[in-house]
């Protein structure tokens, strides 16, 4: 049963990229495809409840009140270097969002993150942020990325990935449980090395052909 503030996005669509990404025999570029469709399938759920404004406009054939996005623009944050596969397809769907990075690698022995970047958009604290990393794992990299988000003064944050640990799910929501999560699928747990089991491998690796 998953956490009250994660959301599973169970649309078949979603679920058949995703198996087609898990295996091992597909290849890099299609890869990179399949990330960056899911990237937009899940930033048309993460958005459902954005708020609108009415404005006068006029059509062919006559002035009516349209509903329009409200507010300043969206902000996505990739967790570098895998979050800017699903940071393609959101602006694809979002294209003038603005977008932030925040650079970190996982330390090999403590699996801690050590950041290394962090650019963000002026006015943080004035939009959605979306941060977006494939893969939480131990969620401690998310942990990380969404209290130096928090820091530059973010202050309405989700938090967007493709597979979750159950484990990653628990300490994240402990330590930000006010931003929700959406992930297509929760996966069984970890592996010794911190890797998502069934998963899909190293998201980063498999997006750029570097292993
Ligand atoms: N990062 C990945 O790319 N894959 C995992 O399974 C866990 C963390």
């Amino acid at each position: 049963m998953p956490a009250p503030n994660v959301t599973v996005v169970s649309h078949p669509l979603v679920q058949h990229k995703l198996t087609l990404m898990r295996d091992v025999n597909t290849a890099s570029s299609k890869f990179r495809a399949l990330l960056r469709e899911i990237g937009l399938l899940l930033t048309y759920e993460i958005c459902r409840d954005l708020e609108t404004e009415l404005v006068e406009i006029t059509t062919p054939l006559e002035t009516f009140m349209a509903p329009r996005l409200e507010g300043k623009k969206l902000c996505f944050i990739s967790i570098l270097r895998a979050g800017n596969g699903l940071v393609d397809g959101m602006l694809d769907l979002v294209p003038s969002a603005r977008v932030g990075h925040v650079g970190l690698y996982r330390d090999p022995q403590s699996f801690m993150p050590v950041e290394y970047y962090v650019k963000l958009p002026d006015h943080i604290e004035e939009r959605l942020c979306i941060c977006v990393d494939p893969m939480l794992a131990t969620g401690n990299s998310a942990v990380a990325a969404v209290r130096r988000i928090k820091e530059a003064g973010a202050r309405r944050i989700k938090f967007a990935c493709l597979l979750a640990a159950p484990v990653g799910i628990e300490n994240f929501s402990a330590a930000h449980p006010d931003v929700p999560i959406l992930t297509a699928s929760i996966d069984r747990e970890l592996n010794d090395h911190a890797y998502i089991l069934p998963g899909l491998g190293d998201a980063g690796d498999r997006m750029y052909g570097t292993k």
